[in-house]
Order: C-alpha cells, then structure tokens, then sequence
C-alpha cells in the first residue's frame, strides 16, 4: 500500500515510511511531488508531502476543513509557490514559468477567480484565446460550453451577477476549454444543484475516459466514492493515507476487531477512522444556550 503516516498512531503499521514508497508500475506520473511544503508564518499549512498520480488516474484528496487541501492544489497549478520541496507534472519540473506545462492544465480554484464585468461568451472567449485556441476554436468550443453548461441563455447578464452555482459551472467550463491532459478542481461542486452536479460528474468521468487525469479536493465523501479511483487524505498539512479506496479500506479493517473488520466500511467509515481518531480536540457535545 502507498500510503504514508508520520505521527498517525492508529495507521502507524499500515503505512510505511514515506522514504521507502516506489511505483515500480508508473512510467511517467501525470503529477508528483516530493516534500511539498507551504508555511504561512509560524503555520504549516502542508507539511512534507510526497504522492503520485498516475496518468488516467481519478484522484480524490481528502481532508477535514484547514487540512491544506487548497494550498497544496495552488502550489500544484503555480498559484503559491512551495515553500520547499518539489513538483513534477507530466514528468517535468513544474514552477510558476512552465508555461508549456501550464497550457496542459486546467483549474478550478478555490474561489474561482473569474472576471466578473464579461459576460460568459466573453470570459469563455478569453480564456481560450489565453490558452492559444484560434477564434474559430473558441467561438465553437464556447457555444459547446455553454450549452453543455445550460449557461446558454445567460448571455445578457455579467458574470458577477451569475449564482455561486453558475459561476461554479462556469469556471468549470473555463477549466477544460483547451481539452486539458491534468485538470485540478478545488471542492468543483460545492454549489452546484443536482443537475448540475450529474452532467458535470459525467462529463469528468468521460474525460478520464479518453485518457485526462483528475485531481480532486473535496470533502463530499460520496462523490469521491462514486467517482475516484485512487484516494489520499491530508490531516493538519499531513498525508495520512494514500491508495485505492480497496487498500484504504482494507487498512483500516485490519486495525478494527474480528467482527467489524469484516463489515464493507463506507467512505465516511475510512475517512472519520483515519482523521477522528487522532489529533482532534474534543468538542464540546452540545451548545447549553440553543434552546
Ligand atoms: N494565505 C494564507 N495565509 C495564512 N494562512 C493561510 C493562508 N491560506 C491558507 N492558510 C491556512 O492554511 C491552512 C490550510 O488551509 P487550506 O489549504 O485552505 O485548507 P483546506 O482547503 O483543506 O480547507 C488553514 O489553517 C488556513 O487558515
Ligand atoms: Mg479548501
């Protein structure tokens, strides 16, 4: 299992020294780091983070709120530079001047930094042409976008006025406009309706098809459940846990007594066992003054 766990007692056995974690199967990862690490003064927000992703691969990274979840997708896409350690992305070094690997990306990231005085044909427009797609392209791709978006009858308001949710979809939109090898989402539904949530799902789910990877950050467990097929967990700026979600759980069970051990532990189960028992302060059970 590729999994690591510094100061994590429970997991402690499972996962092995991160030093000694190979991918003998792995030609060219689409994405790996190797000690990756942000401080914000006296905090830090990631701390010594080592993954891999392979191409292809459905990645879903985890973690409580404040985990580093956020930081480590802005360092990963040049929007915060590390403060030690190092990225590759499709096996080159990653920096904030890797433009060519930059036009091999898309991102949504957290708070989706749109333009907000365009309309969305404008905004879509720009970004393709940003990303070096003749007009012709653009104007294609965009209508295809905005259809596919149900953004299409949007056009006569500025995107500032947008819902949370349609700027959600747009920035989806924006992120995937030049048919990108690596797409980073950062929590890419939260906001979204039902519908939304369903067209976008499979529409991520065909990009894996035809060969993309996807890196993932959310704490809506069971999306990462139906869609990932490859999960790590970030604890306090800590990666404690990394695999398929089959190696995830089978970690955990082997921890649990005879008769649990055996049960199918959901998501939510591997998720609160590997984050809940350690490291967290003990909240108080109940507010006295809600009535
Ligand atoms: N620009 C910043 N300045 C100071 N602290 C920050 C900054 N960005 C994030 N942090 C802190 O880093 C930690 C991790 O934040 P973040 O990566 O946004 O978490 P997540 O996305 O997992 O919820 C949090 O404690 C957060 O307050
Ligand atoms: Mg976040």
């Amino acid at each position: 299992m590729k999994c690591v766990c510094p100061d994590h007692t429970l997991l402690t056995p499972l996962f092995p020294n991160p030093t000694l974690v190979s991918f003998p199967h792995m030609e060219i990862a689409a994405i790996q780091t190797h000690g990756l690490t942000r401080q914000f003064g006296a905090l830090t927000a990631v701390n010594d983070v080592t993954f891999s992703v392979a191409p292809g691969q459905f990645f879903g990274f985890l973690g409580p709120n404040g985990a580093g979840k956020s930081t480590t997708i802005k360092m990963l896409t040049g929007l915060l530079d590390p403060s030690a350690g190092t990225i590759e992305i499709l096996g080159k070094p990653f920096g904030a001047s890797a433009l060519d690997l930059k036009r091999q990306i898309g991102v949504v990231p957290e708070g989706m930094a749109l333009f907000g005085r365009l309309t969305a044909t404008e905004y879509l427009h720009f970004v393709g042409r940003m990303y070096g797609l003749d007009r012709d392209t653009c104007k294609l791709r965009t209508e295809e976008l905005l259809e596919f978006m149900q953004l299409a009858n949007e056009n006569r308001k500025l995107v500032t006025d947008f819902s949370h949710g349609m700027q959600k979809k747009l920035a989806m939109a924006a992120a995937v406009i030049h048919g990108p090898k690596v797409l980073f989402l950062d929590e890419p539904f939260e906001g979204v309706d039902a519908i939304a949530a369903g067209m976008l799902k499979s529409m991520l789910q065909g990009m894996i098809q035809r060969g993309a990877t996807i890196f993932l950050t959310t704490h809506v467990l069971e999306i990462v459940e139906r869609l990932c097929s490859h999960v790590a967990i970030i604890h306090q700026g800590r990666l404690v846990a990394n695999g398929s979600l089959e190696e995830l759980r089978a970690g955990v069970a082997s921890t649990l007594p005879g008769a649990e051990s055996s049960q199918r532990l959901t998501l939510e189960e591997i998720f609160l066992s590997i984050v809940g028992a350690g490291g967290q302060q003990e909240a108080p059970q109940e507010l006295s003054w809600l009535a």
